[in-house]
């Protein structure tokens, strides 16, 4: 083994430190030469692919990948060189597929029928399917239409019927609609047949999709982030809207308050997401779990019996932070360990490996 790992950033955004790298890596670095292994941080971009390319293969036996690929101008080369990297024996951390099926927002409907997703949970590829189903769902109540690329509540509305509400079985298009956007709470007014034109710009270009799931008004209380070391929950960060009407964002620039709890304070959480790791593994392309990734979970009662359930609202697992706990670096350098030693003697991919 080469005990070299490559992290790859992007030049840019809001997270990074004194030095053009975020602050969260560096301690990465510093946690795996505690354990005799050395590590770099490289900034990604088209222009050097190749020399990246053969360096890491050079160099590393794997990557860690702390890149949000919605902020490269085009996330095309940087798929493609990971890909060609795993194919090549580099570990990727995550595998390039993986971080496509985690953090897409259909990563929801694909576990649509297990315990944290309601059935009514639908998504749309092209206008078409949009056009016809969407009045149709909205039939059944308040809902949530989530562009698959926001990361910041851009693109992600609330949708309420104001008038008229029929009886047929699908709202008509010239009904008036209430739309609220979590990246700022504020709302505007259009007709139903305008906010599907409006909403076409999210179905275009190559991860064009629009998921679509009931509004849950228990985000009052707060949205709940599971930070999750591959199969450890770490930490809870409680997401509290701002207090006003029509706030039902949990990103900090809307106003909303975060809080930070142990896991041990949220079990029955805990008790759900570990409950469906395996679910969340297989339905998501059966990858090793993330190194380092999110879920997300809104509180719902259950109309049956009328016990709390968590509803999972969406994953992240493309370039997660934990600035807030950087001894988290510890964990993941001996997860990167144990990894990397248990490829050493048996393939991962083989099912008898499976923890
Ligand atoms: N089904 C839902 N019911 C109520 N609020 C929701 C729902 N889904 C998302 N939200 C709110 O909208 C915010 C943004 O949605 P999210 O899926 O996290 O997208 P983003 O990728 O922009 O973070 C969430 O942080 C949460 O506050
Ligand atoms: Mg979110």
């Amino acid at each position: 083994m080469k005990k070299h790992v490559v992290i790859f950033e992007a030049r840019g955004g809001s997270d990074k430190g004194k030095y053009g790298f975020r602050k969260d890596s560096k301690p990465i670095i510093d946690s795996l030469k505690d354990r005799g292994w050395s590590a770099e941080i490289i900034f990604y971009q088209d222009e050097d692919r190749g020399e990246i390319y053969r360096h890491t293969i050079d160099k590393a036996d794997a990557y860690i990948s702390r890149v949000n690929p919605g902020n490269l101008k085009n996330e095309t080369g940087y798929f493609q060189m990971l890909k060609e990297l795993v194919n090549n024996g580099v570990e990727g951390l995550p595998h390039p597929d993986a971080m496509v099926a985690y953090g897409a927002k259909n990563s929801v409907e694909k576990l649509k029928g297990t315990d944290i997703v309601p059935d009514d949970v639908y998504t749309y590829y092209d206008f078409d399917t949009l056009k016809e189903e969407f009045p149709k769902s909205l039939k059944k109540g308040v809902r949530v239409l989530k562009q698959n690329r926001g990361s910041t509540g851009e693109g992600i509305w609330r949708v309420e019927v104001l008038n008229p509400k029929p009886n047929g079985s699908r709202i008509p298009l010239d009904a008036k609609l209430k739309l609220t956007e979590a990246r700022d709470n504020h709302t505007e007014e259009k007709t139903l047949q305008e906010f599907l034109e409006y909403c076409i710009k999210y179905l275009e270009g190559e991860n064009g999709m629009l998921l679509d799931m009931p509004f849950l008004e228990r985000i009052k209380e707060g949205e709940i982030r599971v930070l999750m070391l591959r199969d450890n929950v770490v930490n809870i960060v409680h997401k509290k809207p701002a207090d006003t009407k029509d706030a039902f964002s949990a990103t900090l620039f809307s106003g909303a308050k975060y809080r930070y709890d142990k896991p041990e304070q949220w079990p029955e959480l805990v008790k759900s997401i570990k409950g469906s790791l395996r679910t969340i593994q297989e339905r998501l392309g059966n990858y090793d779990l993330p190194l380092i990734w999110t879920a997300d979970f809104i509180l719902d009662t259950d109309k049956k019996t009328g016990e709390d359930r968590y509803v999972l609202g969406e994953i992240n697992a493309s370039c997660v932070g934990f600035t807030t706990f950087l001894e988290l670096s510890e964990n993941i350098a001996d997860e990167v360990l144990a990894l990397l030693d248990a490829e050493e003697a048996v393939n991962s991919r083989w099912a008898a490996f499976k923890k």
